[in-house]
């Protein structure tokens, strides 16, 4: 049976011109969260937004905000982003030593807990932290910038990951490089959420990209 993923879109390849109304139009368009990169210059080669501008776009959808947070000293900015309307916080162990510290601090501030995986990273690096985890984000391009191509060598990681989540309700995601050509190889391996942006904020219609991601129309 064909499984359907989440599909979750990244504005990262919105017009920023109009950041509100793309969110409303793609939530319209039948996404299952937002994904919001947060780029700070130096975890990343790139700059993005902040707290301030989560906080203007927040009235423009009622789903999910995950806020992927590509930024150094994470522990200073959780209740900003906190504050500002997130709804899943997903932070880079690579960023931060005290990493499952910060997963508790995000789960004390009633948020959902991510982590985020680089393409260098090893799976295992969240075996000791799954009982904090609720959301995994597997990083299938190097972070910093949309339109990517797919690292075809994470495929292996998805399944190391579903092996170790195994049936938890724990959300595995994938970002970077997701196509229609690769989306169903994507799910085959393990992942539960399709994280989109070049794919889906482009002029083929959003509602048709994203339905077809999500594997419910050819
Ligand atoms: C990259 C970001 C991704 C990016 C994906 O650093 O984390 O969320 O927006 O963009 P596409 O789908 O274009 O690869
Ligand atoms: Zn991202």
């Amino acid at each position: 049976m064909k499984q359907h993923p989440k599909i979750s879109s990244s504005i990262l390849s919105a017009n920023f011109a109009s950041l509100g109304k793309e969110i409303a139009d793609v939530t319209q368009a039948g996404a299952d969260s937002i994904h919001i990169d947060v780029m700070d210059g130096h975890f990343v080669p790139n700059i993005t937004l902040g707290p301030q501008v989560i906080r203007a776009i927040r009235p423009y959808s009622p789903l999910p905000f995950d806020v992927h947070l590509m930024i150094n000293n994470v522990d200073s900015y959780l209740e900003f982003f906190a504050a500002a309307g997130a709804d899943r916080l997903i932070v880079h162990p690579e960023a931060e030593p005290h990493i499952h510290r910060i997963l508790q601090r995000i789960k004390k501030l009633g948020k959902k807990a991510g982590v985020a995986l680089n393409p260098a990273t090893s799976p295992r690096a969240i075996e000791y932290l799954i009982n904090e985890i609720d959301y995994i984000l597997i990083m299938t391009v190097n972070p910093g910038f949309g339109g990517q191509s797919f690292i075809s060598q994470q495929l292996e990681k998805i399944k190391v990951v579903r092996s170790i989540v195994g049936t938890q309700p724990i959300e595995i995601a994938v970002d970077g490089g997701v196509t229609l050509e690769n989306s169903q190889q994507i799910i085959e391996a393990g992942a539960s959420t399709l994280v989109a942006g070049t794919s889906i904020f482009n002029d083929l219609g959003y509602e048709n990209n994203i339905r077809r991601l999500r594997g419910e129309i050819a």
